[in-house]
């Protein structure tokens, strides 16, 4: 979900509804705003995208201060009622907020008991209704009541008729980032909403709050203590929010991926020893060389590219390494080992379960590093150490440029590993030269658009296929089949190729493609073998692969990628199938950058 605020001496609800068009990616079920005004509190809120908002804005919808808010279902489905901000009874209060209230069924039923009407299915509401409530005489005061009743995590933004020159806000396990403008202020739960407006801000931390005024903003702890929070200028370049000349977020994402691999790279390599140079981890060659295990947590993309990283590190460092889903670690009561490296890997640094099982390893006396592309978010803040993946802004839900250079920057990792271990310094070498010629391969492949769009359709037509992989092209399979599920709605299965045959070749048809990847390495005969079982029984194929392989009489539709080392040909092998995913969504007309259901940064559990 995403959250805006304004308060200044201009009208509050065209920079709300602006804000929230650039933090749709966020939650796109429902949207609504509240101004504050010379009649008190006025909300307009609708299930619905925020243009169906926009349109629908009642005339005179005036006031120098408002709120507004964009939704993924979490309680209640996505309708007009349960749509952000909520207000008290009286209208006086109006509250939005991310996050989840754990004890909401509670607090409803008390409200309740004591005869107050809920209007909605929400956790949000109780809120409204407890800062109405409060005895406190300063809204400050009243939120801090509010909030010590409830238990879960939030980012809110708190509007009341009766303090009409400011806005409270607070978090706890939900961003929210102050934005500092000329006799004005702003408040949004991501920096998209802000940089058009002011690069100046400051980060809220969990248990702060904040009160917004037109003339400044002060920070203060839940006693309302202050905490003296200073703004700063974040280094951020507008334009890249916006998607310019290309029809979705994604498609500009996916051709940034050169220059972003280029970033990620950028000062990291030391050619002279074949390794990399990772001053972010913060741990010395004794420290690195202690390391017996490495865990890789992650979710949705994220994971699958931890799968990837794992086979990277056991390959070139010979250190036994894992991905797991982030979401499921912690519920298992893991084990947490002092030689073990711990990995968080993560585009926004946000996602709530990659953030607990972070707390979880932190708590227990592991060590976490993270590979987090957005500077100064939560995950980043948590870890002992990092790799920043600069990949600038990503906005499309489906990842592209932040997993490849996630998977490039455990690329980087495991040199790091490798070099202080077995690996030669000629590996080393050799391995830094491949990294040094992806930019250009991506290039490459990116430059073939039509041919893949081409394939895409004939893909499009299928109501469900598979995505076959082995070893290092297994995962680059799930994560294929990913991409295909989440904008095309499309059912794709990842299995693993040797696997087919044990089970899910009962389902191969006339009218069940195969996607196949079959690199030029050691298992290239073995996997052109289980070609020949598909094709026999009329499974239509793509088959992504490698120039010099031979893939006989087996009629197939094939994708030659550009070949580099064999560990970081994965990455070569997934940029087609975003290619694949984007124009089969894309002839399917569906919405590339905001699947149905999905949201890009999901800070709940
Ligand atoms: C959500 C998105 C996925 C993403 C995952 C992890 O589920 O829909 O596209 O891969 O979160 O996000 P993160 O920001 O942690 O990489």
């Amino acid at each position: 979900c995403g959250i805006v605020g304004y308060i200044g001496t201009q009208q509050a609800a065209p920079l709300l509804l602006e804000g929230l068009t650039r933090l749709e990616h966020r939650g796109y079920d429902s949207a609504g705003v509240a101004v504050l005004g010379g009649s008190g509190v006025r909300v307009a809120k609708k299930a619905g995208r925020v243009r169906d908002l926009t349109e629908g804005l009642p005339k005179r919808f005036t006031g120098q201060v408002g709120i507004g808010h964009t939704r993924w279902a979490t309680h209640g489905p996505a309708n007009d009622a349960n749509a952000h901000p909520h207000t008290d009874e009286a209208q006086r209060v109006a509250v939005v907020h991310n996050g989840i209230i754990d004890n909401a069924a509670a607090l409803r039923q008390q409200l309740s008991d004591d005869g107050v009407e809920l209007t909605s299915d929400t956790d949000t509401e109780v809120l409204a209704h407890l800062v109405a409530r409060s005895g406190a005489d300063t809204l400050e005061g009243k939120v801090r009541d509010a909030l010590a009743a409830i238990e879960g995590t939030y980012g809110v933004a708190v509007l009341h008729a009766d303090f009409p020159d400011r806005i409270v806000v607070a978090r706890n396990g939900s961003p929210l980032i102050i934005g500092v403008g000329e006799k004005e202020m702003h408040v949004a739960s991501d920096l998209a909403a802000l940089v058009r407006y002011t690069t100046t801000v400051a980060h809220l931390d969990d248990g702060e709050l904040a009160t917004l005024t037109a003339g400044g903003f002060t920070t203060y702890r839940q006693d309302l203590s202050t905490t003296h929070k200073l703004a700063e200028q974040v280094d951020v370049d507008p334009a890249s929010y916006d998607a310019g000349e290309h029809d979705s977020f994604m498609h500009k994402e996916m051709q940034e991926q050169p220059a972003a691999a280029d970033r990620v790279l950028r000062g990291r390599l030391d050619e002279r020893f074949g390794t990399a140079r990772l001053g972010g981890l913060n741990m010395d060659a004794r420290e690195t060389r202690a390391i017996r295990r490495v865990k890789i947590l992650g979710c949705g993309s994220a994971y699958y590219v931890g799968q990837m990283g794992a086979a990277l590190i056991e390959e070139l460092a010979r250190i036994p390494a894992d991905a797991e889903a982030a979401s499921e670690f912690r519920y298992r009561n893991p084990i947490i080992e002092p030689d073990t490296l711990y990995v968080a890997v993560s585009q926004s640094g946000e996602t709530l379960d990659t953030l607990l099982a972070v707390q979880e390893i932190r708590r227990k006396g592991g060590r976490v590093i993270g590979l987090v592309n957005v500077v100064g978010s939560a995950i980043a803040r948590e870890c002992d150490g990092g790799i920043y993946l600069h990949a600038g802004p990503e906005v499309a839900v489906a990842s592209t440029k932040a997993l490849t250079n996630m998977f490039i920057g455990f690329s980087l990792l495991a040199l790091q590993l490798g070099r202080v271990r077995d690996l030669s310094i000629a590996d080393g070498k050799r391995l830094i030269a491949g990294l040094t010629r992806l930019p250009d391969q991506i290039q490459a492949i990116l430059d073939r658009e039509d041919e893949l769009a081409e394939v895409a359709r004939t893909l499009a037509g299928a109501e469900s296929l598979f995505f076959v992989g082995r070893v290092r092209g297994f995962p680059v399979a799930r994560e294929g089949a990913q991409k295909f599920k989440e904008i095309s709605y499309r059912h794709a299965e990842a299995y693993q190729t040797s696997e087919l045959k044990h089970g899910p070749l009962a389902l191969i048809s006339e009218a069940v493609p195969t996607v196949a990847l079959v690199p030029s390495d050691e298992l290239t005969d073995r996997n052109v073998g289980a070609l020949h079982e598909i094709a026999a029984r009329r499974g239509p194929l793509v088959v992504i692969t490698h120039e010099d392989v031979d893939l006989g009489d087996v009629a197939a539709l094939r994708i030659d990628v550009p070949r580099n080392e064999r560990e970081l040909d994965p990455i070569l092998l997934t940029v087609p199938l975003q290619l694949l995913a984007y124009h089969a969504a894309l002839h399917l007309g569906h919405d590339i950058d905001k699947p149905r259901n999905l949201a890009k940064s999901v800070t709940v559990e």
